[in-house]
C-alpha cells in the first residue's frame, strides 16, 4: 500500500511572543504564506494567545496546536490547562518535547498519560523523541527511540497510533544551530517506523506522519524533505521569523507536489 501522508510544518513559538505580538506576527505571516493544498501549516503559540489566534486565523492555511497540556480533564491542578480545555481550540497538542522533558522533569509514563488525554479528547498529539548528545555518543539513540515510542504511544489503538505525529528532535540539534545531517534523521526516522510496525502493524505505521525538528530553517529543509518518510518538521527559532517560515512553507509545498506526482 501507498502511503497517502501530507506534508506538515508545525511552528512552535515556545515562550515568545504576548498576546498583542502573536495577533501582529499571524497578520504577516498571513501575507507571506500562501494558501496550499495538501500540505498542513500549524501554529503552535502559547497558550493565552490560542483563543485570540483561532478567532483572527485564516483557516485555509493554518490550524492551531498547543504546546502542552494536562492529562486530567478538569480538578485541582493549580496552573494547568486541560486537554479537554484545549479541545476547542486545537487540532494538535504537542507531548514530551525535549524542554518538557529537561527542563520540568516530565517522563514517559507523563508524555504517556497526556498521549491518552489528547486522543481521548479528540486532538492529535504529536509526540517529540530524541536522544541527548551523550546518549548519541554512547550508541544509545535506537534504545531511547525504543523507550520512549513504546511507552508514549502504549495504550493507543492501531489506528489510533496511525492518525498520530512523531517528531523525532535530537535534543543537542534543538535551538543550537547545530541540526542533524539528513543520514543521521533518515536512519532514526526508519528506525522508528519500523518499531511502529513491529508493535501497531503495517498500516498504522504508513500512516504515521513522522517530522524532523532540531535547528530547521529555510536553508536546511529541503534536504530533510528530501528524505523518504520524512513528512515535515516542527520549527522553533525559523518560525518566529515570517521569512523563514513562509520560506519553509514554500519548500513544503513544492516537496508535497513532487510527490503527488510521484505517486501517480
Ligand atoms: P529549534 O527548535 O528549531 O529552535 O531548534 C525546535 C523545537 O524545539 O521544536
Amino acid at each position: 500500500m501507498r502511503n497517502n501522508r501530507h506534508i506538515m510544518i508545525a511552528g512552535n513559538w515556545k515562550e515568545h511572543l504576548t498576546v498583542a505580538q502573536a495577533s501582529i506576527y499571524l497578520n504577516r505571516l498571513e501575507e507571506h504564506v500562501k494558501t496550499h493544498q495538501g500540505i498542513e501549516v500549524v501554529l503552535l503559540p502559547n497558550v493565552l494567545a490560542l483563543q485570540p489566534l483561532s478567532v483572527q486565523l485564516d483557516r485555509r492555511k493554518f490550524r492551531l496546536g498547543a504546546q502542552d497540556g494536562y492529562y486530567m480533564d478538569a480538578g485541582a491542578y493549580t496552573g494547568e490547562v486541560s486537554m479537554a480545555m484545549l479541545r476547542e481550540l486545537v487540532h494538535y497538542v504537542l507531548v514530551g518535547h525535549s524542554e518538557r522533558r529537561h527542563i520540568f522533569m516530565e517522563d514517559d509514563a507523563l508524555a504517556s498519560k497526556k498521549v491518552q488525554a489528547a486522543v481521548r479528547n479528540g486532538i492529535m498529539p504529536i509526540l517529540c523523541v530524541g536522544e541527548t548528545l551523550q546518549e548519541r555518543l554512547a550508541g544509545e539513540t535506537n534504545q531511547i527511540l525504543h523507550n520512549q515510542i513504546a511507552a508514549g504511544l502504549q495504550h493507543l489503538t492501531s489506528r489510533e497510533v496511525g492518525a498520530s505525529v512523531i517528531a523525532y528532535e535530537p535534543v543537542w540539534a534543538i535551538g543550537t544551530g547545530e541540526y542533524a545531517k539528513p543520514e543521521q534523521v533518515s536512519k532514526a526516522i526508519d528506525f522508528i517506523r519500523k518499531q511502529v510496525e513491529h508493535l501497531y502493524g503495517t498500516r498504522a505505521s504508513e500512516n504515521l506522519r513522522i517530522l524532523y525538528g532540531g535547528s530547521v530553517d529555510d536553508h536546511n529543509i529541503n534536504a530533510y524533505l528530501d528524505i523518504d518518510g520524512c513528512d515535515g518538521a516542527l520549527v522553533g527559532g525559523a518560525s518566529l521569523n515570517f521569512h523563514k517560515f513562509s520560506e519553509i512553507v514554500e519548500s513544503a509545498y513544492r516537496a508535497q507536489q513532487k510527490r503527488t506526482m510521484r505517486r501517480n
